[in-house]
């Protein structure tokens, strides 16, 4: 088959190659599946499940037998996409103009209403999901329709194609008297587009025909997004990147160059021997994605414990800093954490982590002094880059906020340990008694939120808990825990409003 035969079928004006080159911003794998989840919370998710299969599919030395593949899949039960918003999902928005004009002329949608301005839509989904893998199927399903659309580098090099050609077809779903799904398949915006379009996919996807497809969208429930990469990303040595494996209820990622095989990324201070969790393991990395979070998310079939981290600091302090170049201020909640070894700043743009343990100040001095301290930021007037795993720096706004967090450091550890340690000294120097008694003093009490999210798929809303509720029977993440369970009848109902983080110390 020659591409130019698959005319009928929409295409982005950019080379195939691009595909690849434009997924390379994503250089570590875990930050490519926080693009795809952050797509879920945005379409308003309250599940997503992620998970690496094998698939049967045909192939054997001489085609006739099969072979097995590996996916990684990922469902949310988000809005969906109808067919028009699959296309820009799939492509780069330069064709997007042009499929609603056709729209437009067909009389099926009003493009005026319709439209937003190029550039408006993101590259996140195509940088990602090419990153992990070389092919990725998206099964989407709104209240009315079932699309389906393939975004496939394998395909596009089988056809030696110039363009990125996305197959698209889209259903109309309902029940017949029976109660059994029907699916009526939507006309062709350009004649063929959908035939074309289905030997595409039956063809270069998991799936071989469209009652093969159709029964995919089941699972799905109401609403929701299904994706399926597949030729996942691997080393030479055949093995892949993601290794789901060796720990159970987890996704790895080795780094074979490395002495022990464990990855990190490379930090600026890094202290040589130190690892960090969230580096190599999703289930780690997930646990902190959001700053709050909502959606539930389950891993290789376990559900990753929510935690608000801003509940993990003892003595929290909260500031709030506003430069006068910003209209919104950013909040640092400091405070000790749970180890001596873990310390930093989490920097968060609109919930979203982008940049984890961002040693600051002192905790950058070859001494004890900032050890254990985390630093919660907030910081939504900054501008993550492509790929969201650090700040635009161009106009210093990164820096200067990472300052600020030096100071409130220096000014927590001075509060917290050096000033009792002074006073200590002192009074041993001026020979008073007990002098020990007052260097207890140098950590305060703990005053710790202690946060519990409801697991009603409705609600998930979160809620503080007195210091004697007892919360180790919801820890392990299995057994749910829901509004109706809090000791003080206030908060024990879904429809109480949440309670705000930040309440002036
Ligand atoms: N899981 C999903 N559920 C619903 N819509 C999605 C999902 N993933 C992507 N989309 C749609 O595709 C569009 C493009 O996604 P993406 O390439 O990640 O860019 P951005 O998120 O910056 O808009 C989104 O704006 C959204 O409309
Ligand atoms: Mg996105
Ligand atoms: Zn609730």
């Amino acid at each position: 088959m020659d591409a130019a035969e698959y005319g009928a079928v929409r295409h982005s004006k950019i080379h195939p190659r691009f595909l690849n080159t434009n997924s390379t911003s994503h250089k570590w794998a875990f930050g490519a599946i926080a693009e795809l989840l952050d797509n879920a919370a945005d379409a308003s998710a309250s599940q997503a499940i992620m998970e690496m299969r094998v698939f049967e599919v045909p192939g054997g030395s001489d085609g006739s037998g099969t072979e097995p593949l590996e996916a990684l899949i990922i469902m949310d039960n988000g809005t969906g996409v109808d067919r028009e918003q699959m296309h820009r999902l799939l492509s780069f928005g330069h064709s997007e103009k042009a499929a609603l004009l056709l729209a437009q002329q067909n009389g099926e949608r009003d493009v005026a209403a319709d439209h937003k301005p190029i550039g408006r839509y993101g590259n996140g989904f195509k940088s990602s999901s090419m990153r992990l893998g070389r092919d990725a199927l998206v099964l989407s399903k709104t209240k009315e329709f079932c699309t389906v659309g393939l975004l496939s580098q394998s395909f596009l090099e089988s056809v030696d194609a110039d363009d990125v050609l996305v197959p698209i077809v889209s259903w109309r779903h309902g029940k017949d008297e029976r109660g059994e799904d029907t699916y009526e398949l939507l006309p062709d915006i350009k004649d063929g587009e959908a035939e074309q379009s289905l030997a595409i996919i039956s063809k270069h996807s998991i799936f071989s025909s469209a009652e093969e497809i159709m029964g995919q969208f089941m699972p799905i429930g109401d609403t929701g997004t299904l994706i399926i990469m597949t030729r996942l990303r691997g080393f030479d040595t055949g093995a892949l990147e993601l290794d789901y494996r060796s720990t159970p209820e987890d996704i790895v990622l080795h780094d074979p160059t490395a002495e022990d095989g464990v990855f990190q990324k490379e930090r600026h201070n890094q202290r040589a021997g130190s690892k960090i969790k969230l580096d190599y393991s999703l289930r780690a990395y997930l646990t902190y994605l959001y700053k709050v979070p909502r959606m539930q998310i389950y891993l290789q079939g376990a559900k990753v414990k929510t935690r608000r981290m801003t509940g993990m600091l003892s003595s929290r302090h909260i500031e709030t800093y506003k430069p006068n170049f910003v209209a919104e201020p950013a909040t640092i909640q400091i405070g000790f954490s749970e180890s001596q070894h873990e310390y930093g700043m989490m920097i968060y743009h609109r919930n979203r982590l982008i940049k984890p343990y961002v040693r600051v100040g002192i905790q950058n001095d070859p001494d004890e002094r900032g050890m254990g301290v985390l630093g919660i930021v907030e910081a939504d007037f900054l501008q993550p880059t492509h790929n969201k795993q650090d700040f635009d720096d161009s106009r210093t706004h990164y820096r200067t906020l990472l300052k600020k967090c030096a100071e409130t450091l220096k000014s927590f550890w001075w509060d917290n340990v050096e000033r009792g340690e002074a006073e200590a000294a002192e009074e041993e120097a001026a020979g008073a008694l007990f002098s020990g008694q007052r260097r207890t003093r140098k950590r305060k009490a703990p005053m710790m939120d202690r946060w519990i999210q409801c697991d009603f798929p409705e609600c998930l809303k979160w809620r503080k808990v007195p210091a004697n509720y007892d919360l180790e029977p919801y820890k392990d993440g299995t057994t749910p825990w829901y509004c109706q369970y809090h000791p003080d009848p206030a908060w024990a109902n879904h429809d109480v409003p949440e309670e705000q983080e930040l309440v002036e110390p």
